[in-house]
């Protein structure tokens, strides 16, 4: 039986990252008509032990005392919150929903290999209650599933809990960095000979068996072009030398990357240099999926790969191809 789409429940709370959480409130409450609850100062991990890194100021959203708005600044230079915002700018950090049944909730995610911020279900700081993130690669904000009971009291909240959430962002910000830096290019070994490999990685029609540029194909014209949603984005593919490059010319902007080929020993070693002028996270996002890309060309050229990075590596590339797929410009 296919669990999805997941029954959601009621909407609960919403969080924002911004630089000045009484500036952002004081514009809700206003302008806009929020209602007051409280303001809460917090240490969730990063400072002294007696002093604050969160300022949350609280509000109820217009009309509806009993769901809130979370308007969070971080109050130090180490704080997730802090980070957050300098990663991400200000705006939406969370949508809250509530679900009966976190625990099935959190596996058929976890089965369908949908990505969470933590890989337990960890306590909502607000409410003391349990949650999981689903993470915002797919969506650009966390999506966090709430269990709310009978019993349960709204609006009460434990340090420990916030360390908690604190730490579960902390190592999902790590992986999205890449650990440490942004990288500057992707590598891999793919069967030779350097011809034969040229002349597969080349070749337009053969994109959609190891890329995330499954709807490329001839137009009428006899040119080849990758069908987008919003667009169609003419795509040209040619060689320099041990170089393969592909343009895709987007209407506000052109689409470089260059894959450099070098024969050794018989295999052939391919080096990707990411592309210029792309955000930091679009910089990690293409070099992930181009690394899954390359997984599938080598398995594609005849080398045998683990049945697990195999799969692993279509999903990474699946999931990259309704991204470029739904994409508007660059
Ligand atoms: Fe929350």
């Amino acid at each position: 039986m296919n669990p999805f789409p997941l029954s959601l429940g009621r909407f609960d709370h919403y969080t924002l990252i911004v630089p000045n959480a009484a500036e952002c409130s004081r514009f809700h409450t206003e302008v806009l008509g929020f209602g007051w609850v409280r303001e809460q100062k917090v240490n969730a991990g990063s400072a002294p032990e007696g002093e604050f890194d969160m300022l949350n100021h609280v509000l109820h959203l217009p009309g509806d005392p009993s769901r809130v708005v979370v308007v969070t600044e971080g109050l130090t230079e180490g704080s997730i919150f802090r980070k957050y915002l300098e990663a991400h700018g200000p705006g939406i950090h969370h949508i809250a929903y509530a679900v009966d049944d976190l625990a099935t909730a959190f596996r058929y995610l976890e089965e369908a290999g949908i990505a969470t911020t933590s890989n337990r279900i960890v306590h909502d700081p607000l409410s003391g209650l349990r949650q999981v993130f689903i993470s915002r690669e797919q969506t650009g904000y966390f999506i966090e599933l709430i269990e709310r009971t009978e019993t349960a009291e709204e609006g009460t909240f434990k340090e420990g809990n916030m360390a908690e959430l604190a730490n579960s962002m902390r190592s999902y910000l790590h992986e999205e960095e890449g650990v440490e830096s942004v990288p500057s290019e992707v590598r891999a070994s793919l069967p030779g000979p350097l011809a034969s490999t040229m002349e597969f990685i080349a070749d337009p029609k053969r994109l959609p068996l190891w890329t995330a540029h499954q709807t490329v194909m001839l137009n009428e014209q006899g040119n080849w072009i990758e069908r987008r949603m919003t667009e169609d984005v003419p795509l040209k593919v040619s060689r320099e030398g041990t170089r393969v490059d592909f343009l895709w010319s987007l209407s506000d902007q052109d689409f470089h990357v260059e894959f450099h080929l070098e024969e050794r020993e018989g295999r052939v070693h391919v080096t990707v240099p990411m592309p210029d002028g792309l955000t930091s996270q679009r910089v990690i996002r293409t070099a992930v999926a181009i690394q899954s890309e390359l997984i599938l060309l080598a398995s594609a050229l005849g080398d045998s790969v683990d049945g697990d990075e195999l799969s692993r590596a279509r999903e990474e590339v699946g999931r990259f191809h309704l991204e470029v797929y739904a994409r508007q410009g660059g």
